[in-house]
């Protein structure tokens, strides 16, 4: 796909995944939209981009509020008149097991990581389906196929994004626009810096972010409904899907082994 002047929208591009797939999608000269709640983190990867030649947009907004994000949608209409691609990637966890959780802990996840992307699709898709194209990528994770113990608010969040996505995935069909889920096993990003991630242990196998921003941009041209990263991890939640009974204990007790409290 040639991406030179496409208009990309990318949710929590001020770090980690959103920050590496704005670089990548710059580098193939498409107009980037950065947006999350910080705007000094957003001019410095603004910075960055500043050497590839591209047009960037630096827009401050909480996906969790709806006016924020129609505000959103009217700048980047207003500056750009059309949208391309919608990368709904801000989103945030917190660890702990759900008695020891706040409600309002298991309220927020859902407000930023599904009701955010609910509020972007709602607000860039009209413009997608009145120009016949465009694609949608989601940032889920593994956490939407697997109920990790001590992650119960972050994976309702995320397999609500995915039920989400495959309901749409087929109501888009025939229309010219696509929604592709990406879905990465854990990846080296300041997601862990929340305070509750201290009492989860680190694991050797995280991916790193720029693996997965390549997914990203491969998912924004793709007919497929998931990509999972590593694809290897599909066969994993095939298991799971096909054989719940043997799958969920052996799973259940390798995430409760490695937990600390
Ligand atoms: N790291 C992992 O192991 C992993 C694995 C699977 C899936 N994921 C998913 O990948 C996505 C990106 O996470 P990451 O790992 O790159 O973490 P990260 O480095 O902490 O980045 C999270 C991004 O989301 C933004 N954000 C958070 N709340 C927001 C809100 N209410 N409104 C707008 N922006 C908001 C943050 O920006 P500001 O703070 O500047 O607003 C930041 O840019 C998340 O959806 C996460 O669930 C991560």
């Amino acid at each position: 796909m040639d991406y030179s002047g496409k208009i990309v929208v990318i949710t929590g591009a001020s770090s980690g995944i959103g920050k590496e797939s704005a670089l990548e999608f710059a580098k193939l000269r498409a107009s980037v939209v950065l947006v999350s709640r910080n705007k000094d983190k957003l001019d410095e990867v603004a910075e960055e981009l500043s050497k590839y030649q591209t047009k960037v947009l630096v827009c401050v907004c909480d996906v969790s509020k709806k006016d924020q994000v129609n505000q959103l949608s009217n700048q980047v209409l207003e500056k750009f008149g059309t949208v391309d691609i919608l990368v709904n990637n801000a989103g945030f966890g917190i660890y702990g097991n759900f008695d020891t959780l706040k409600v309002e802990d298991v309220e927020s996840q859902m407000a930023t990581n599904y009701l955010g992307m609910v509020y972007c699709t709602k607000a860039f898709l009209p413009k997608m389906l009145q120009q016949k194209s465009g694609h949608i990528v989601n940032v889920a994770s593994v956490a939407a196929s697997f109920g990790i113990p001590a992650m119960a608010g972050y994976c309702a969040s995320k397999f609500a994004m995915l039920g989400f996505s495959e309901s749409l995935y087929h109501e888009l069909k025939g229309s010219g626009v696509g929604v592709t889920v990406v879905s990465p096993i854990m990846v080296r990003t300041n997601f862990f810096e929340h305070g509750s991630f201290n009492k989860m242990p680190r694991y050797t196998t995280a991916l790193s972010p720029v693996t997965v921003a390549r997914a990203v941009v491969r998912a924004s041209s793709s007919p497929r409904l998931e990509i999972v990263t590593p694809q290897i991890v599909r066969i994993a939640i095939w298991f799971k899907q096909t054989l719940p009974y043997l799958i969920n204990p052996i799973v259940g007790k390798i995430f409760r082994r490695s937990k600390t409290n």
